[in-house]
């Protein structure tokens, strides 16, 4: 059964298991393209209803990838990549036999932090974490690990759909050693993806231009310039993007910008980035989370999707 990517890519030299944690938008889509990518996936969340909503996800995108990558032989390109992962609420269980664990989860530090410290324990001595966060720093989730995991530890920054966006973005964080990261980047090109290069940065490189952006476009319609509609509508047919940044605050999950938005706040504060990023905040996707609205995932955002 062929395997979709740039060079009908396999398997990294010694790499068989992939750990994978979170099994929501990004996390499902990862461990999806790695099970495409023939290796073994552990998929974890924190409930049995959460790993079954990430393997559905995964059901209704290997179904779109198969027609595209194996015509006429789609029921089985989907049972041989569906037969490769592994859904699991166990920790221990997941990351015991994976050389690869990525974390996936919900954009909070803490949470992040502690799930890896713990994680450390279970995990084989010379396996790699990596991370997906959209806007924190590698070296703050990886703090609570020992400095032997540390010397393991990078940034493997996913774009949404992961089964379709073809960029990864593969974060080198001052601990980590050469060799680790040379095996991280050749993981992320093994799933057909274009790995690029960067330091450990906020917002890396496609989230730092993307929140000047994005913060523009916000402004525009507060300033009462245009309708968000319009800006979207500008963008897609005037730039020529695929989705104007309203639609793509919804697709990306508005619950997750805020949160990103949150992390921009405090690396102004840190002179990071400038305080023009940050000041004026702009309220319009708070106010939506506050009344339950995160986009797609609850069918309303900017738009309504019911
Ligand atoms: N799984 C598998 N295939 C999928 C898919 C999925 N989840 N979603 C779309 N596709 C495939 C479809 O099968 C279709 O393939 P064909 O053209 O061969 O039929 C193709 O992708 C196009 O899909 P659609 O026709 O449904 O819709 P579209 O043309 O509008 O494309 C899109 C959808 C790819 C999402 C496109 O709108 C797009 O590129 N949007 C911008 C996405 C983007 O900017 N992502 C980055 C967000 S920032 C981020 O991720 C970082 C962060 O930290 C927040
Ligand atoms: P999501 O809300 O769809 O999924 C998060 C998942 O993490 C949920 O299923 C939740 O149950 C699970 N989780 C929470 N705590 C956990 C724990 N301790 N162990 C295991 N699972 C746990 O969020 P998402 O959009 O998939 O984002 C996940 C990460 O990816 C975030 O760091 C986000 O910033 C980053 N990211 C998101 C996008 C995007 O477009 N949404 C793009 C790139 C990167």
């Amino acid at each position: 059964v062929p395997r979709p990517g740039k060079r009908g890519s396999g398997p990294a030299a010694g790499i068989n298991v992939v750990a994978v944690f979170g099994a929501g938008l990004m996390g499902s889509g990862i461990a999806q393209v790695a099970a495409q990518a023939g290796y073994t996936v552990n998929l974890a969340d924190v409930s049995d209803k959460a790993v079954q909503n990430g393997m559905k996800i995964i059901a209704r995108s290997v179904a779109r990838v198969a027609k595209k990558v194996a015509p006429g032989q789609e029921d089985e390109y989907v049972k041989t990549v569906l037969g490769n992962l592994r859904p699991t609420t166990d920790p221990s269980v997941a990351v015991g036999n994976a050389e690869i664990v990525i974390e996936s989860i919900v954009e909070n530090i803490e949470l992040k932090q502690n799930l890896m410290a713990a994680l450390d324990k279970h995990a084989k001595p010379d396996s790699i974490f990596a991370t997906n966060t959209s806007a924190l720093l590698v070296k703050e989730v990886s703090e609570k690990c020992p400095a032997a995991r540390k010397a393991r530890f990078g940034g493997l920054h996913f774009f949404n759909p992961v089964p379709v966006m073809r960029l990864v973005e593969v974060i080198r964080s001052d601990t980590m050693e050469d060799a680790a990261y040379d095996r991280l980047f050749e993981f992320g090109e093994s799933l057909g993806k274009v790995a690029v290069k960067c330091k450990d940065t906020p917002g890396f490189i496609v989230n730092r231009i993307l929140a000047a952006y994005n913060r523009e476009a916000t402004m525009v319609v507060e300033r009462g310039d245009a309708s968000f509609e319009d800006v979207d509508k500008a963008m897609e047919l005037g730039a020529g993007y695929p989705m104007g940044p309203f639609k793509l605050f919804d697709y990306v999950g508005l619950d997750t910008c805020n949160l990103i938005g949150m992390s921009w706040a405090i690396r102004a504060a840190q002179g990071l980035v400038p305080e023009s990023m940050v000041d004026p905040p702009s309220n319009m996707i708070p106010e939506l989370v506050e009344e339950g609205h995160f986009g797609r995932k609850t069918g309303r955002g900017f738009y309504d999707y019911s």
